[in-house]
């Protein structure tokens, strides 16, 4: 049996913070202090970007760390927007901006399947480094509806989902902790973190 583990989140994305707190309490995420500074993710894979990320916090706190780099791989798009998710419709992009650029690329296209992918680093207390991953298959809707979650949600139509269909932002936060590709990650995470 060990205690419950306290991990530096080398995150200031408030929404991924919340959905991965949920999933790994008792284990506490701490915020990103303000003098760390994250490094540019100039990595090609979600793996190279979450190791970028988990590694800087670690170095510069001298603790645990964890990094979630994620994003929506779509298959019409050869793979797009992948790991420039976040940059899509531009360095500064909002959410809505890249969601609206997204649905704008996929007019007229027939195949509408699409992923969330979601990688997690996490750096232990010892510098010893693991991944976890997280994938939730879907399809994109035509257009966007509902008001929860973030990203892409309002557009994403996940394939789990019993009964009627709804998109990601339709559903209640614990409904898309069950299947989402960073519920899935964060549970092998707390699997492997064990229970306090
Ligand atoms: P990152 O900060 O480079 O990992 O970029 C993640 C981006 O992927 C986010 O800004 C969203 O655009 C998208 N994304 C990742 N996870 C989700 C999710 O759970 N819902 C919707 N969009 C997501």
């Amino acid at each position: 049996m060990r205690g419950a583990v306290r991990i530096v989140m080398a995150s200031r994305n408030q929404h991924k913070v919340r959905e991965l707190a949920r999933v790994l309490a008792p284990h506490a995420l701490d915020p990103l202090p303000d003098f760390v500074a994250l490094p540019p993710e100039d990595g090609t894979t979600f793996t190279e970007n979450a190791l970028l990320k988990a590694r800087a916090v670690a170095a510069a706190t001298g603790g645990p760390a964890l990094a979630d780099d994620s994003g929506i791989v779509v298959e019409a798009l050869g793979g797009a927007p992948g790991v420039w998710s976040a940059r899509y419709a531009g360095e500064d992009a909002t959410d809505e901006q890249n969601l609206d650029k997204l649905l704008a690329e996929m007019r007229g296209k027939a195949d509408r399947r699409a992923a969330y992918v979601c990688m997690l680093a996490m750096i232990g207390a010892d510098g010893s480094e693991r991944l976890f991953e997280g994938r939730c298959e879907g399809r994109l809707a035509l257009a966007p509806r509902g008001t929860g979650g973030f990203g892409y949600d309002p557009a994403f139509l996940p394939d789990d989902l019993d009964g009627r269909e709804r998109t990601m932002a339709e559903l209640e936060p614990g409904e898309k902790d069950a299947i989402s590709h960073r519920g899935r990650a964060a549970r092998a995470l707390a699997a492997a973190l064990g229970t306090p």
